[in-house]
């Protein structure tokens, strides 16, 4: 069964309690937070996440853009976070084993996330204590950009890692994903597929996400 995480990126923030309401048929909220460091963008912080959490049942899938995470898990724990993301260029690979531990330690889910030019060995060291990997279909930073429908392979030999490694493993597809770009990215072995502008574009969101799902 495949799964949907309409990105909030692409709502309107002045209504995100209205707007979350309108993705009620979907799997996970999908929070991008961004520090204006680790990508040239800043967007949600932790009192967002704090505010928007009694107003959905759903998961809050937290996907942290942020320089050095570790420093922040216990503040998006505390904020609601259901599932948290590390981008594994962000910090060493030891700090990152410790975000990891620390997400876990709070009784949250925890992933990695890769990078466009970050190949999928880069997730190997992680690859058995994680509940979900994270492949950018585009440049972190920003919403509305064109897929690359190139990091397939990728999504392919991450999806063979983890049937090998850890099959509970959940594996997620973010950027530019669209009605034409979802059939690739779930053949390639996403079943977790991130999408903002193509959900919040939409006329009628619950067929959106319906259609989506493939
Ligand atoms: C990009 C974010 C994505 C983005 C997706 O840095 O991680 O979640 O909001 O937006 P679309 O679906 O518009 O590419
Ligand atoms: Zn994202």
């Amino acid at each position: 069964m495949i799964k949907i995480a309409p990105s909030i990126l692409a709502a309107d923030f002045a209504n995100l309690a209205r707007d979350i309401q309108k993705i009620e048929t979907a799997d996970y909220v999908h929070v991008d937070v961004m520090d204006g460091l680790f990508v040239p963008n800043i967007s949600i912080g932790v009192p967002v996440v704090k505010s928007i959490r009694p107003t959905t049942t759903l998961p809050l899938d937290v996907h942290l853009m942020i320089e050095r995470p570790v420093r922040y898990i216990d503040a998006f724990c505390d904020a609601g976070a259901d599932i948290v993301t590390c981008h594994v260029e962000s910090d060493t690979e030891e700090n990152i084993h410790a975000a990891l531990q620390k997400i876990h330690a709070r009784g949250r889910r925890a992933g990695i996330v890769l990078k466009p030019k970050t190949p999928a060995e880069a997730a190997l060291p992680f690859i058995h204590e994680v509940d979900m990997v994270l492949i950018m279909t585009v440049e972190p930073g920003f919403g509305g950009q064109r897929f690359m429908a190139d990091m397939m392979p990728k999504v392919e030999a991450v999806r063979a890692m983890i049937e090998r490694e850890n099959p509970a493993c959940e594996l997620e597809v973010d950027g530019g994903v669209d009605r034409n770009t979802a059939p690739l990215c779930i053949a390639a072995g996403a079943n977790v597929l991130v999408a903002g502008s193509a959900v919040y574009k939409s006329a009628d969101i619950p067929a959106c996400i319906r259609e989506l799902r493939g």
